[in-house]
């Protein structure tokens, strides 16, 4: 509670509101080594969750870890972790979707979630309420159940200050260096896409690349999400995109092409994400190891297409490639995920060939 009102105080907050769902951050060994496994000891003795949390990818799939190369001290660190968010009382969640796997607020309730990603999403996918919370913040409001009401609490910061118009039609492959490009120009601004249609996948994707090159928290999408009539600020500046922005943005990524991992799943994979890997993928592969990260909940759902892509790669659940510790066996990825372009050079010390999913697959094949 003193950490939120802190918080409040450095915001300016009007008070303290409840809330009805949180997602933190800070759950692998890697991001928070052994700091993060001291700080989680002394805040888990004698609290619990208050509302319904949910907790982001931790280092490694908890069974899968030895396919994974991870090395046994990790794994220790790391499943001490978990059990020490299990005693806290969350959800056995594990994922930066958690909006596929029930924890999916709906329009206008008050929450806090950290991972960029999915804060993006909830504000502008589902109309929920947070701001950009950090890991301890969203873990402070999962113990007391409240959040400082500043920021996107308050509908009036809420209205769009960049209209975006595409000089394009932008389809499935461009969301995420369309997010990338957008999410630079905007900074922490909200951007408002005139034209756009899109899959709720290919929001997801928008939603993680926006807020990988920027510190945007949300976006509206013209007669599609759910409070793009709150409309454009007055005196909002307004931005042309072309397709060879995109191509730009693509081209700065791609530093390799001889990759030795095959990443996808980031944001993690849906329904529809695995399904569509695994009907590529029977027509064979050919190509060096392949990663598809999820849920274990979401890869319940799909157990043919989660069995089909492990004939010819891993179905790995609870982790993701960037917090995991890839680094120690591998130099270049290819990934079609703009956010995974972002950091996997800084945080991995890799190489990228970025591209689109069936581009990639069919490469490969
Ligand atoms: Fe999720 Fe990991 Fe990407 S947490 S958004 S898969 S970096």
């Amino acid at each position: 509670m003193e950490l939120l009102i802190a918080l409040g105080e450095v915001y300016e907050a009007a008070n303290l509101i409840p809330v009805t769902s949180t997602h933190i951050s800070g759950a692998s060994y890697k991001t928070i080594g052994d700091p993060g496994v001291r700080f989680l000891s002394e805040i888990s003795e004698g609290c619990s969750s208050k509302v319904s949390s949910t907790v982001n990818p931790i280092g490694m799939d908890r069974e899968r870890y030895a396919e994974m190369r991870v090395r046994e001290e990790f794994a220790s660190k790391q499943k001490e972790i978990v059990d020490l968010y299990e005693k806290l009382g969350v959800t056995n969640s594990w994922t930066c979707t958690p909006y596929l796997i029930g924890n999916r607020p709906q329009l206008g309730e008050h929450i806090s979630w950290a991972e960029s990603s999915a804060v993006v999403f909830a504000n502008s996918v589902l109309g929920a309420r947070t701001n950009r919370e950090g890991g301890p913040s969203a873990l402070a409001s999962s113990i007391t159940g409240f959040t400082p009401n500043y920021g996107l609490h308050d509908e009036e910061n809420r209205k769009a200050d960049v209209l975006i118009e595409l000089g394009f039609e932008a389809g499935e492959k461009d969301f995420a260096s369309l997010g990338y490009f957008t999410g630079k120009i905007c900074g922490n601004r909200i951007p408002y896409f005139r034209s756009l249609s899109a899959s709720e996948d290919d929001l997801k994707t928008l939603s993680a690349s926006l807020a990988s090159s920027g510190s945007v928290s949300m976006f509206h999408v013209e007669k599609l999400t759910p409070e793009w009539s709150l409309g454009l600020r007055d005196g909002h500046e307004k931005v042309q995109i072309e397709k060879e922005d995109l191509e730009d943005v693509e081209s700065g990524w791609n530093t390799s092409e001889e990759p030795d991992l095959i990443a996808i799943g980031c944001p993690h994979c849906s329904v529809g994400e695995l399904k569509k890997l695994a009907r590529m993928l029977e027509k064979g592969w050919s190509g060096p190891e392949l990663w598809a990260c999820t849920s274990e909940a979401v890869s319940k759902q799909v157990p043919d297409a989660v069995d089909m892509i492990n004939e010819h790669g891993k179905v790995l659940c609870d982790t993701c490639v960037i917090v995991s510790s890839v680094e120690d066996f591998s130099q270049a990825i290819a990934t079609n995920s703009g956010k995974a372009s972002t950091y996997l050079p800084s945080l991995c010390k890799q190489k990228i060939m970025f591209s689109d999913l069936e581009t990639l697959v069919r490469r490969f094949q």
